[in-house]
């Protein structure tokens, strides 16, 4: 997938460095040459010998090598890859990105670069949230920086939060999106998925069947075809897309402002099951049982997420996809909605549970668009997802 591709990887110092041992492994099992750069403390933590050995290719260090100006100058190695990628990218090192130092090999090829850069930062939590990371991460990213990662877990320092290094298999999806020459490349697409959860107190909440699955899917071959996505997810079973920006949400609140922030997109497909309703008044407190008396709980409605990004005025990406998911007369249900709603499409499928739809492996859609509705025979997740993202291609030319 990767075959005769060329990836310059910088290795800077965190203990995740560890880590591009595995990546190593894995890009060259997908078909990738490794140029490997470490910094000087990246090679504290991993031995220069390993990353050689995996990468089957000399590990580059010092910026006054004569061997290495002689044979490949840090210029002509800044330009010998289709990628550079840095990972770990530590705060160090991307705050030199920020300023344009160059007072060592790692910095200088990244200064001195014409291709395309993907970062994958790893640092403790409080180095990532401070505001100086997250500047340089803002101006790294208008710069045209890309970004995979960071994930959110346990930390080898013994902390919990963001700044662990994405996985070596979600580096290598995100380095398979970043080179990909499909028909969605440098198209962004939003993708919604999931459930949501609107809380009733704090242990208990009002949710849906949804599984996510159908989300994932369409993330997973709207990337294959080499779009950029932001996956806004609720708390949903499924997998979540490797490769994509993944924003975790759990109310339909909190998904509309996730869905806010990431936009413009070019393309956004509302694949969320979003509760119609939420607790008007959650407890702060858990409620108890007050001797046989109910407990009355007062709704109010959400914001209907696909309805005002279909109504923006500016903002609003080219193409606006809903779902439908009724339970009788799909396709004039689905119709209307498409009008009320004011998108582009709408995937209508029916969810009646004879069709063992929700939560199951398979669909059976109809695209209803301007041009009418056209329906789809029955068929796995990951087809109709496929099929969706080809004609969302078509669609953005
Ligand atoms: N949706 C949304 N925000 C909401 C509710 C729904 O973005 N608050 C999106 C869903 O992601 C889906 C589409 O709207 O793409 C259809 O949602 P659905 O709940 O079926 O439509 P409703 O407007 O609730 O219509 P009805 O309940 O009458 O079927």
């Amino acid at each position: 997938m990767l075959d005769n591709k060329r990836i310059l990887l910088i290795i800077s110092g965190g203990i995740a460095a560890y880590k591009s041992l595995d990546l190593i492994r894995q890009l060259r099992k997908a078909g990738a040459w490794v140029t490997p750069v470490m910094t000087g403390s990246a090679a504290q933590f991993v031995t220069p010998l390993s990353v050689s050995a995996l990468a089957e290719e000399r590990v580059y260090q010092d910026l006054f090598d004569l061997t290495d100006e002689s044979e490949m100058g840090h210029i002509q190695l800044s330009r010998s890859a289709d990628l550079v990628v840095v990972a770990p990218a530590t705060a160090n090192l991307m705050a030199k990105m920020v300023q344009g130092l160059a007072d060592d090999l790692a910095s200088t090829v990244l200064l001195a670069t014409d291709t395309p850069v993907l970062a994958a930062p790893a640092m403790n939590v409080r180095m990532w949230d401070h505001p100086s990371t997250q500047r340089n991460i803002a101006q790294l990213k208008a710069d045209g920086v890309q970004f995979v990662g960071p994930n959110e877990g346990d930390m080898a320092c013994g902390e919990y939060g963001p700044g662990r290094l994405s996985e070596p298999h979600e580096i290598v999806a995100a380095i398979q999106t970043t080179l990909s020459e499909g028909p969605l490349a440098g198209r962004r697409v939003l993708v919604t998925s999931g459930p949501t959860h609107e809380p009733i107190d704090p242990v208990r909440y009002i949710a849906n069947r949804s599984s996510g699955a159908q989300g994932t899917a369409i993330a997973r071959a709207l990337m294959a075809l080499g779009a950029e996505v932001v996956f806004v997810t609720g708390p949903a079973d499924a997998a979540r897309p490797e490769g994509a920006e993944v924003v975790e949400v759990e109310t339909a609140e909190e998904m509309r402002v996730a869905v806010e922030n990431a936009l413009p997109a070019d393309a956004a497909v509302f694949a969320a099951a979003v509760a119609d309703w939420r607790v008007a008044s959650a407890s702060d407190s858990k409620i108890k049982k007050q001797n046989g008396a109910l407990p009355v709980l007062e709704f109010a409605e959400n914001p209907d997420i696909l309805a005002s990004v279909s109504k923006l005025s500016e903002n609003r990406p080219g193409l606006v996809v809903g779902f439908a998911a009724e339970t009788d007369d799909v396709i004039n249900h689905a119709t209307a909605k498409r009008e009320r709603k004011g998108c582009d499409w709408i995937v209508a499928n029916d969810v009646s549970p004879e069709t063992g739809i929700m939560g199951g492996s398979e669909n059976a859609v109809t695209l209803i668009s301007e041009s009418g509705a056209e329906s789809w025979p029955r068929m796995g997740k990951d087809q109709v997802a496929t099929a969706l993202a080809e004609r969302i291609a078509q669609a953005l030319g």
